[in-house]
């Protein structure tokens, strides 16, 4: 895992000139980093409160897993959360460059975070593989949704496209509500599937998503696993 930890490339895309201007393009810097793993470590404490020591959220889905997401993925989340351009109101001091410091330290904790296996056993939805609710869960989903996230719901780094599998279950089922209807900004074109879906179609995607499989090497060995920076 720990071959992950190489230089972090950082995608900033400044908005304010685009909000302020519907004809401006969005200025994109990118910036490359030197990941501190001890400084992410240290970092990670504070995160550590509700996301857990391992990264694992909880099966409610109140905190996402966020161990084994793409990095790309992570930084993105960050800098929207922290920007306040996606709503998290529990979250949104604890990110703040006060706080935790600024790219360098969301580089740091971000690699950091990115060397935690994921849950063994997230939490799953009602249906599983042999019913007939999985099975048109997993043709909506390869028609609707593989295109961008993977066949395996394994998302792309490069597009910062999140990583589906390993999810906890009313975690992704309460993101796709507050996507369609608009109250967390993303992809246009996310949003606008999304909206052309029915509730009773989206829940049965969602709940084959919760079935994609999480693969060995990214997963720890069992439920018993800790991490033991931390205890
Ligand atoms: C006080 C609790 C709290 C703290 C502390 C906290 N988070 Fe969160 N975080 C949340 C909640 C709640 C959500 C989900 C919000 C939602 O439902 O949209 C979240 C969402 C996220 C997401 C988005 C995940 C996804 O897949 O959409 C990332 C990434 C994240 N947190 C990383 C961090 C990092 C890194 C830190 C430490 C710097 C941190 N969080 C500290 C509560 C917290
Ligand atoms: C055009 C590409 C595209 C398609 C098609 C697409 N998505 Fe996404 N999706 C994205 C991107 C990019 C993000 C990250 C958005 C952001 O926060 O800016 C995302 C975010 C998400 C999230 C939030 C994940 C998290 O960790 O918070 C979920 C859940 C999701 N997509 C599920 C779906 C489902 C289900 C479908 C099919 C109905 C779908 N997506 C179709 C590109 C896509």
């Amino acid at each position: 895992m720990v071959s992950k930890v190489h230089r972090l490339a950082v995608l900033i895309i400044l908005l304010s000139s685009f909000l302020s201007s519907a004809f401006a393009d969005p200025v994109i810097i990118k910036l490359s980093f030197e990941p501190d793993l001890k400084n992410g470590q240290r970092i990670y404490e504070i995160c550590a409160s509700c996301h857990l020591p391992e990264g694992w959220g909880n099966n409610d889905g109140a905190y996402p897993q966020i161990a084994g997401q793409h990095q790309n993925v992570l930084i993105q989340q960050l800098l929207d959360i922290r920007s306040g351009r996606r709503e998290n109101p529990t979250m949104y001091p604890f990110v703040q460059e006060r706080t935790i410091g600024g790219y360098q330290s969301l580089a740091d904790v971000v690699v950091y975070i990115s060397t935690l296996p994921m849950h063994p056993q997230h939490k799953k939805g009602p249906w599983n593989d042999f019913s007939d609710e999985y099975k048109t869960g997993e043709l909506l989903y390869k028609k609707h949704c593989a295109s961008c996230h993977g066949t395996q719901g394994e998302g792309n780094n490069e597009t910062s496209t999140p990583k589906l599998y390993g999810q906890h279950y009313p975690y992704v089922k309460r993101q796709i509500k507050l996507i369609k209807s608009g109250l967390r900004t993303v992809n246009p074109v996310m949003q606008a599937i999304a909206q052309q879906l029915s509730d009773e179609q989206l829940g049965l995607i969602v709940n084959y998503i919760s079935y994609l499989p999480v693969p060995e090497e990214e997963r720890a060995p069992s439920m018993n696993w800790r991490n033991t920076d931390f205890y």
